[in-house]
């Protein structure tokens, strides 16, 4: 049923350190563990939608946080010991540190009716969501905002302009007026600032050249934290711009210490070639080396998929917290006194009693607003309500491998036209591809009728679609829905009875161009679950009865990744299948 043939296939990082360590175990015994070789390892170490990383180091363990925007729950917290095996946590932020035995997270909410709001949270215990404070608001100045402790006490937070300005952590109040301390070296947006202290300097380090193929990340330094800063002569310090590398669009990084001292860091990339067309896991991490040599300026490595640097922590999963490993495949049933897996996500904050776990598996009471719903013409509610405002029925989870299979079975009866149940990938509201089961009326004179539904949706307009009548002997039983990924550039739709799989029918293929750039430049995409009643009913009432969906067996694997244009490591498969 499922082919791929990649042109090449690597060992995977892990069975290729396995296989060097037991090595060197034969040949010096636990001499091998004593000497610090140099690692190999692949990118994205944090693959699918992971934009802005931004990292602290406590101990033995690595915090990365990254950006979500209008999905929900917001930024989430990564832990990892080994900087390749990722675990997620709850919790969201732009900027994370650690200072004198508590996490601060530092972000904005944009667009707020009252414009942006910036919000620190601090937390002495990560892995807890009710540990964090309630945030302490400011008014920021510009977007990006960083937090830095200077040794006399003093906090500063440099936002994208470049500015710099002092910080009070228990009011919010900021030093005016923000302090003009870098311009960077001429790239377009000036962003994602971190400010560093290291031998009696301050290093401010930037994104620059706009989070396109241009992106590139940038230096300056000073021995006075209100400058003036000397642009590095040798900038950008790290970029993938001009060049024909498969990782594209690097830039917006973070810079920290393992426990040996060595320098790493975390920035964004584009797994697209400078063809930079079909990228639909959109902006992901990766983990870069890098030297920093008292005096010196940082050498940061190249970002290609196969890296070569500073010798790794052993591999480890014992990492605290409930979420799931990046890299792990979802196995999920939805059984009773199950709850929501912490990696699924919805766009924008979801309704109040939308999803719940029921006997029959995870119940979806559908929203009015279909996935596209309108552009607002009005503020009336109905508007609002039609545009996903008010809440969409969608749960999904990355797209973390380019090549991958998603399966999920649907019950669903729907009584109304209109009424629709499926799966989608999803990359906004205006940028997605859904198969579905959908209640419609032909024309006047025919009773509704069952039809699978396959639309692509690109910049708000349908682009292609087409209706299949759900085959009569089909049954009511549960109906399997499937999409893959059989390649880098295109997904597939499937339909099938649950009980019958071998009744597998393709409805349908679109292109990774959809689910690129677009209306989501700055997202990556989501594969998972809608229902809705497609504008039915009205605002108080919500959608006519009827048309609940339930679904059971969400099954998503990661088969390979794809670290070139030509090669592809195939999903490492120690840590799958746990139920
Ligand atoms: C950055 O550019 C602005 C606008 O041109 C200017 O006012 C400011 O002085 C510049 N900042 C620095 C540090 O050069
Ligand atoms: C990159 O920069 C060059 C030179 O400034 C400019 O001509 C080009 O349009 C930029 N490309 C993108 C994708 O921003
Ligand atoms: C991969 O990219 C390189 C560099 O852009 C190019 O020369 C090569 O033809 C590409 N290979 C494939 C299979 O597209
Ligand atoms: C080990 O990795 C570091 C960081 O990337 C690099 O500077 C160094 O040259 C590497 N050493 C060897 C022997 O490859
Ligand atoms: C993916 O498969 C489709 C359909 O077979 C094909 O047209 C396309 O060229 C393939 N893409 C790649 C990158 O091989
Ligand atoms: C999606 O919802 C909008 C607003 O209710 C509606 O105009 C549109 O027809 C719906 N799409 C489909 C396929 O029903």
């Amino acid at each position: 049923m499922y082919s791929f043939k990649p042109t090449s296939m690597i060992l995977s990082p892990f069975a290729k350190r396995n296989a060097l360590l037991s090595c060197y175990l034969v040949l010096f015994g636990l001499l091998a563990q004593a000497k610090a070789q140099n690692s190999t390892y692949f990118n994205p170490v944090l693959p699918g939608w992971h934009s802005d990383p931004s990292c602290a180091v406590v101990d033995d363990i690595f915090y990365c946080v990254t950006s979500t925007f209008i999905s929900f729950p917001g930024l989430p917290i990564y832990a990892s010991k080994d900087l390749i095996d990722w675990k997620l946590n709850g919790m969201y932020a732009a900027t994370i540190r650690y200072h004198d035995g508590q996490f601060f997270v530092i972000c904005q909410y944009l667009n707020a009716p009252e414009g942006n709001i910036g919000v620190v949270f601090k937390s002495s215990d990560p892995y807890s969501n009710s540990a964090w404070s309630d945030p302490v608001r400011f008014k920021p100045s510009n977007i990006d905002p960083d937090l830095f402790w200077d040794d006399d006490g003093k906090v500063y937070s440099v936002m994208a302009g470049i500015t710099l300005q002092e910080i009070d952590l228990e009011t919010g109040d900021l030093s005016q007026p923000p302090l003009s301390v870098w311009n960077g070296t001429g790239g377009t947006y000036p962003e994602g600032p971190h400010l560093y202290k290291k031998d009696n300097w301050y290093y401010l380090m930037i994104a620059e050249g706009g989070t396109e193929l241009n992106h590139s990340i940038t230096i300056a330094r000073s021995r006075n934290i209100n400058g003036p800063y000397d642009s590095y002569a040798n900038n950008p310090i790290l970029t993938a711009r001009g060049t024909d590398g498969y990782f594209q669009t690097v830039g917006h990084g973070d810079l920290f210490q393992d426990q040996k001292g060595k320098w790493w860091g975390m920035c964004l990339s584009t797994r697209s070639g400078p063809d930079w067309t079909i990228y639909p896991m959109g902006r992901e991490a990766v983990l870069f080396p890098a030297t920093w040599d008292e005096d010196e300026w940082p050498i940061l490595q190249q970002v290609e998929g196969r890296m070569n640097g500073w010798h790794l922590p052993p591999r480890s999963r014992d990492v605290a917290g409930t979420g799931p490993f990046n890299d792990d495949p979802d196995r999920y049933d939805f059984s009773l006194k199950s709850s929501i897996p912490a990696n699924l996500v919805y766009w924008r904050v979801p309704r109040q009693g939308s999803f719940s776990i029921s006997s029959n598996g995870l119940l979806v009471v559908p929203s009015r607003s279909n996935l596209t719903g309108v552009i607002p013409t009005s503020d009336s509610d109905d508007a609002l309500s039609l545009n996903g405002r008010r809440g969409l029925s969608f749960i999904g989870r990355r797209q973390k491998h380019t090549i991958f299979d998603y399966t999920v079975d649907l019950s669903f009866s729907p009584k109304e036209i209109d009424q629709e149940a499926g799966v989608t990938i999803f990359l906004t509201q205006f940028n997605h591809v859904d198969l579905s089961l959908v209640l419609l009326q032909q024309d006047n004179t025919a009773n509704p009728s069952l039809f699978l539904r396959l639309r692509a949706i690109s910049g708000g307009s349908t682009v292609d679609s087409s209706l299949t009548p759900l085959p009569e002997p089909w049954g009511p039983g549960f109906l399997r829905f499937e999409i893959q990924a059989p390649n880098a550039t295109l997904f597939t739709f499937s339909a099938m009875p649950a009980s019958e799989p071998q009744k597998r029918i393709t409805v349908g293929a679109a292109s990774g161009s959809l689910l690129s750039g677009n209306t989501g430049p700055f997202t990556g995409s989501l594969v998972g679950i809608f229902a809705t009643c497609n504008g039915a009913g009205n605002e108080d009432t919500g959608c006519p009865e009827g048309g609940n969906a339930y679904f059971q067996r969400w099954r998503y694997t990661g088969i390979a990744q794809y670290i070139s244009n030509e090669t592809a490591i195939p999903t490492q498969g120690e840590h799958s299948l746990s139920t």
